[in-house]
């Protein structure tokens, strides 16, 4: 993630090996070159009317500029880094508490690969072989193989700590990518989302796991509101829609909503309602989304349900058939 004030999509990388060097070396370095420049001046006759303490003055004062600024390039890498380590930790930490779910989520598959491995062993042991059979459940092993390991591939991809990777992304397949890791989680939860993904031609330029983060934050927030209500009413609407050249993300839930006074303070660092919460979660959905250029914010009415809402600035603008540019 990037610090939002900086848009800089190196933030995470190594800083330039002159800001390794420490601000007070550079200083000096350049004060010991500045004077010897400057007496080497001096003697050649270039200044005839300034005295030497003038000069060495107006060094001191160039060279306290450089400091300064120096210094506050280096805090400004150091708070990059460090958001960047607070988002991996959190992505981690959220991972650990999907567990479960992505244990259960890899079965899944496993167990399809054992029943039809076993189908197509039967299909092929009779003494005639329905070799059709044998082929479909081959076709089916494929499958839930290929689907097993992409499961493992988006939770490598979470888990993993690098630099940010702004590519051409597709926001409904980075929906639909998260849904998948989520499933298990909502049905614990009791909750059955309607997806209604619109934003067909949402192409962004994203780093997809960090959007993924954002996602995972705002879904697990609702179904965690939720849990105060009773199953019935649980209800989570995802929407994507592309507007006036956004791709645009609405997670609606119909949880005890959010007092007034609240609202703006939820995306502050550390804000959380809950006993066991670090209140760092829209915080950083907050950081992530302005490194990508967008706007992210919530409405609520009390008592009947929240809406966090992101938009981002779309790549490509394809407007659906029959809408007029
Ligand atoms: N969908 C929601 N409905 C009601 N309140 C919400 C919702 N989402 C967030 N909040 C409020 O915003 C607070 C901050 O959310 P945030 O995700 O930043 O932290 P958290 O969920 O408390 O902890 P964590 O850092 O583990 O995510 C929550 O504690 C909760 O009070
Ligand atoms: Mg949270």
């Amino acid at each position: 993630m990037l610090d939002p004030r900086t848009k800089n999509p190196a933030y995470a990388r190594s800083p330039h090996p002159l800001l390794t060097f420490t601000g007070s070396k550079i200083v000096v370095a350049l004060f010991c070159l500045l004077v010897l420049t400057s007496m080497c001046l001096h003697q050649g006759g270039f200044y005839r009317g300034e005295s030497t303490a003038d000069l060495l003055h107006s060094l001191t004062v160039l060279a306290a500029i450089i400091f300064v600024v120096l210094r506050s390039k280096q805090a400004e890498e150091a708070l990059c880094r460090a958001q960047a380590q607070l988002a991996h930790v959190t992505r981690v930490t959220t991972l650990g508490e999907l567990a479960a779910s992505i244990a259960h989520e890899v079965n899944q598959p496993l167990a399809a690969i054992v029943s039809n491995g076993e189908a197509c062993r039967n299909w092929l042991s009779r003494p005639q072989p329905n070799l059709v059979e044998a082929h479909q459940a081959l076709q089916r092993i494929i499958a839930s193989a290929h689907r097993a390991s992409e499961i493992t591939r988006h939770v490598w991809a979470l888990s993993r700590k690098c630099d940010p990777l702004r590519q051409d992304e597709s926001l409904n397949d980075i929906v639909r990518e998260t849904l998948g890791l989520l499933r298990c989680e909502l049905a614990h939860h009791k909750i059955n989302p309607t997806i209604e993904l619109g934003a067909i031609a949402g192409q962004v330029s994203a780093d997809r796991v960090q959007l993924q983060q954002v996602i995972i934050n705002l879904i697990i927030n609702a179904c965690q509101a939720m849990d105060t209500v009773g199953a019935a009413q649980r209800a989570l609407l995802i929407r994507t829609w592309v507007k006036d050249n956004e791709a645009v993300l609405e997670v609606t839930d119909q949880g005890p909503g959010i007092a007034a006074d609240v609202l703006p303070r939820l995306f502050t660092p550390f804000f959380t309602t809950k006993e066991k919460g670090l209140g760092m979660g829209l915080c950083i959905c907050r950081s992530i989304i302005d490194f990508h250029d967008g706007r992210i914010w919530a409405t609520s009415t009390a008592g009947q349900g929240s809406s966090f809402v992101f938009a981002l600035p779309i790549r490509v603008a394809i407007q659906p058939p029959g809408n007029p540019p």
